[in-house]
């Protein structure tokens, strides 16, 4: 099983700190998300394989390195997991992005989806996977069922805040994927909100509340 990265790069605390705040607006907290994304991405995307290639200079040939010929899927979790999309993508411009809509049933809270497009070429192609919160784990581990199902070998999973709960069910359901976050909280509520959290990141991103 792997063990989750959690990420405590000072900035990422910052700017995690102010969108845990309820006085951050939509349009402020919109911006967090996406930059939070961008420094995960950063991290997530360590691994990614180089190839050395030759490169002429002004003044030689040098020997360089470029990220080979691996490509890179995007899958956000709608509705919240659009908000990390630009962020990503400002790293891995020429990643596709698929989509997975899941939203949790407020009694049941298990997941239900309603949509799922992924690129035609997704089973050649390292997926990073993302949603700002991982609550009782039940959207992460079925969005990543889904795109197992299509062949994907390689995926990792990226949110901004998680709790314990959600990250045993991901660990043990999937535990050959690599879970990034930015903070790893208390516990979840009688509701299935994360403690202390952020609140509902759907409504916070698009103003719905
Ligand atoms: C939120 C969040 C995750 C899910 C996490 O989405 O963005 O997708 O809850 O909860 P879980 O780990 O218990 O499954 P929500 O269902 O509220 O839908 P929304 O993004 O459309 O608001
Ligand atoms: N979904 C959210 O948006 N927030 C939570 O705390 C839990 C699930």
């Amino acid at each position: 099983m792997n063990q989750p990265f959690i990420m405590d790069h000072p900035l990422i605390q910052h700017k995690l700190s102010l969108l845990r705040d309820k006085n951050t607006g939509a349009k402020e907290f919109r911006e967090l998300v996406s930059e939070i994304a961008m420094l995960m991405c950063y991290e997530a995307t360590r691994s990614l394989p180089l190839t050395e290639v030759e490169i002429e200079t002004p003044v030689s040939v040098a020997k360089a390195k470029v990220v080979s010929g691996k490509k890179l899927a995007f899958v956000p979790i709608l509705r919240a997991g659009i908000g990390m999309v630009d962020g990503v993508l400002r790293l891995v411009p020429a990643a596709k992005v698929g989509h997975i809509g899941l939203y949790r049933d407020p009694t049941s809270k298990m997941p239900i989806e309603y949509y799922c497009k992924l690129p035609t070429d997704v089973a050649m192609r390292d997926v990073i996977v993302l949603d700002p919160m991982l609550a009782t784990g039940g959207s992460a581990v079925d969005a990543i069922n889904k795109i197992k199902e299509q062949g994907v070998a390689n995926i990792k999973f990226m949110c901004i805040i998680a709790a314990p709960e959600g990250m045993e069910a991901l660990q043990k359901a999937h535990p050959d994927v690599e879970i990034y976050a930015a903070a790893l909280d208390e516990r979840l509520n009688e509701h299935a909100y994360i403690v202390p959290g952020l609140g509902d990141a759907g409504d916070r991103i698009f103003g719905t509340k």
